[in-house]
């Protein structure tokens, strides 16, 4: 099979990070085209929207062009089969992402033949979690460094809205 030139990133993106961009940079680098697919996990306690979330990833995402940015609401299969997509593209951090990505990888290949493609996190993005972010930003810490300006500017909205509790 020759390697797709239109990939997905799918994740939650809750919200979007540095290291979620560098990872999408780097598919459109390999790959070409690059669909956003913002979802839901359902063992995940969100921050943000969906809808929130998709703004969000639009905002950071609007230098890159071959970039398009779209809500994930049904299966992820289902979703990547309605547009052609036969590969997806994940960051991978540390062992207990390759646990999980392992599960949902085989997962997706069992149900439609969707390939995952595992990409290294850069070593300056390798600790860096949404969660762990969203834990921080709940105290009123500053998490400026780790994110784009329309998520910074979206978490001083909901501390300022004391919508973080
Ligand atoms: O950033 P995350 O939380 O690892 O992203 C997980 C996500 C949203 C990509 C995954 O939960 C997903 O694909 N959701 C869509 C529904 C689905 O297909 N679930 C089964 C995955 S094996």
């Amino acid at each position: 099979m020759a390697l797709p030139t239109r990939v997905l990133c799918p994740g939650s993106f809750d919200p979007v990070t540095l290291g979620h961009l560098d990872i999408i940079g780097r598919a459109v680098a390999l790959f070409g085209d690059v669909l956003v697919g913002v979802g839901n996990n359902s063992q995940k306690n969100y921050l943000f929207s969906l809808d929130e979330r998709v703004d969000l990833v639009r905002e950071a995402v609007v230098g890159l062009p071959s970039v398009q940015v779209e809500p994930i609401t049904g299966l992820l299969t289902q979703f990547c089969a309605d547009r052609h997509i036969n590969a997806v593209v994940k960051g991978l951090r540390f062992g207990a992402d390759f646990d999980f990505e392992l599960q949902m990888a085989h997962m997706n290949h069992g149900l439609s033949g969707l390939e995952t493609i595992l990409l290294p996190a850069a070593a300056e993005h390798v600790t860096l979690s949404s969660t762990m972010l969203r834990e921080v930003a709940r105290y009123g810490g500053d998490v400026d460094r780790y994110v784009p300006a329309a998520v910074r500017a979206a978490i001083r909205r909901k501390q300022a809205a004391g919508d973080l509790a």
